[in-house]
């Protein structure tokens, strides 16, 4: 056989958003896609008997164990057909398999990140040895007995359970997107939402930032799924490429946090109207150019899903010298609404947060922007914090985790009526009327 020629990449995209729905539809769970370019895989495919001889039952303990069974044999990436048979699978008493091979696509894992590498290894091998045991007069699976012994066997079970995630959080398994991922609020809103069991992909401009952020999530979660994508969202190939690269890895999408944003500080009579325009063209163009193409996404897997536009308190109420900023953060709120109307057939909730001032770890709260805010209110710039925690009705200070609850909060299933709404998380500084 000479070089593995993978299938097209548009198929291979539709199966793994297919097999994601159905395998939700059936069991309620959250499951990432990858699709494996595996030789055995592509050279059993073409066998005209590959389906009957998947359907003959495990090998061995590690293929019952670890791969919930052979592969099953799927004919098309349509959602509706897969869940049929993978119900028809489940009735039968057996668990939901973890490898699948689809006919002209290849082998498709439905598995936790981890565990990806042996349960390809597992699968692939099985298919060498069932195509091998024909030739040399059948397969021999494993007799009901023996799957019964090694169902019950406690070192199996064991072993079984350290290969499945620990985390059982509000956002277990479920697939996101964080822009500006690298620093402040989106670092924060990312490490929460992996704190809530979603996979995390931590989208930044700043590559190494984003992969700063990565390293963050995993020291804390060391089984935690999360990677770090490189995108410019102003650039519309960057965003389309950013997406492409998550869904090659993790195979489907259910959440969008648009917090990739700047904030130029001028008063009116000396802003420059390139600062004005690259306010716009990041905090607003950017917002529409990820939400547009994760809406796409989300309305062909068909399992809803959850936006955020991570807007401010800037977005209700004013603030002096601050004229990008207050266009923009209203405009993303409303650009919510619009979204919320447009989406909200398709079960994608669209709302946004309004945080009010976020100190910790922040790039928009740097020494020069502090002393701007000084000179705004007659004060030092060392005051300059606690005259903001000062201003609200709860005088605490704001922190990354605070918004990142409310995010989580939003993108759960308690928030399943909540779409088109703005949460104001500021300690009570604003009040929406
Ligand atoms: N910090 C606050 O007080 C506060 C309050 C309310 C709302 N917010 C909002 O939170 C968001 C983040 O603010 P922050 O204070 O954490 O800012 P920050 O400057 O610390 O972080 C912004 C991140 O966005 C990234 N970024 C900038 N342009 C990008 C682009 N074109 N493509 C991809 N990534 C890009 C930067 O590299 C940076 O990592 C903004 O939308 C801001 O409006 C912040």
């Amino acid at each position: 056989m000479g070089k593995l020629k993978p299938a097209d990449p548009i198929q291979i995209q539709a199966a793994q958003l297919a097999l994601r729905k159905a395998i939700f539809d059936s069991t309620g769970q959250y499951m990432p896609v990858t699709y494996c370019v595996n030789e055995d895989a592509a050279r059993f495919m073409v066998r005209s008997d590959a389906a009957g001889l998947l359907a003959a039952g495990p090998l061995s303990p590690d293929e019952m164990v670890y791969a919930n069974g052979p592969a099953l044999w799927l004919e098309r990436p349509e959602a509706k057909v897969i869940q049929a048979k993978i119900r028809k699978h489940l009735d039968t008493g057996q668990a939901i398999p973890r490898a699948y091979l689809m006919k002209s696509i290849g082998l498709l894992l439905a598995c936790n990140p981890a565990t990806t590498a042996t349960i390809e290894s597992i699968a692939a091998g099985s298919m060498r040895v069932r195509g091998a045991a024909e030739r040399l007069g059948g397969i021999w699976a494993l007799s009901k007995r023996q799957r019964d012994f090694i169902r019950t066997w406690e070192s199996e079970s064991y072993r079984e359970k350290l290969s499945r995630t620990t985390s059982q959080g509000s956002l277990q398994g479920r697939i996101a997107v964080v822009t500006g991922a690298g620093s402040g609020l989106g670092r924060g809103i990312a490490i929460g939402l992996a704190r809530a069991g979603a996979m995390v992909a931590a989208c930044d401009l700043d590559r190494p930032a984003a992969e700063e952020t990565v390293s963050l999530i995993r020291q804390e979660m060391p089984g935690a799924a999360a990677a770090a994508i490189t995108c410019n969202v102003t650039d519309e190939t960057s965003v389309e490429q950013a997406y492409q690269t998550l869904l090659q890895r993790w195979g489907g999408l259910d959440i969008l946090v648009n917090a990739a944003g700047v904030a130029p500080a001028y008063s009116l009579v000396n802003l420059p109207a390139d600062k004005f325009r690259f306010a716009l063209e990041v905090n607003l163009t950017g917002y529409f150019l990820m939400a547009r193409a994760a809406a796409r996404i989300l309305m062909q897997q068909g399992m809803g899903g959850s936006i955020i536009n991570l807007s401010s308190k800037s977005g209700l109420d004013a603030s002096k010298n601050n004229t990008p900023y207050n266009a923009t953060k209203a405009g993303e709120i409303h650009m919510a609404r619009g979204w919320a109307m447009e989406l909200g057939e398709y079960g994608i909730r669209v709302n946004s947060v309004c945080p009010g001032n976020v100190f910790e770890g922040s790039k928009i709260w740097n020494p020069e922007y502090i002393k701007v805010c000084a000179k705004k209110y007659g004060i030092k710039p060392e005051e300059v914090i606690p005259y903001y925690v000062n201003k609200t009705i709860l005088k605490r200070e704001i922190k990354r985790q605070d918004i990142a609850d409310a995010v989580v909060f939003l993108c759960s299933d308690q928030a399943r009526t909540i779409t088109g709404q703005t949460l104001v998380a500021d300690s009570g500084q604003v009040m929406v009327r």
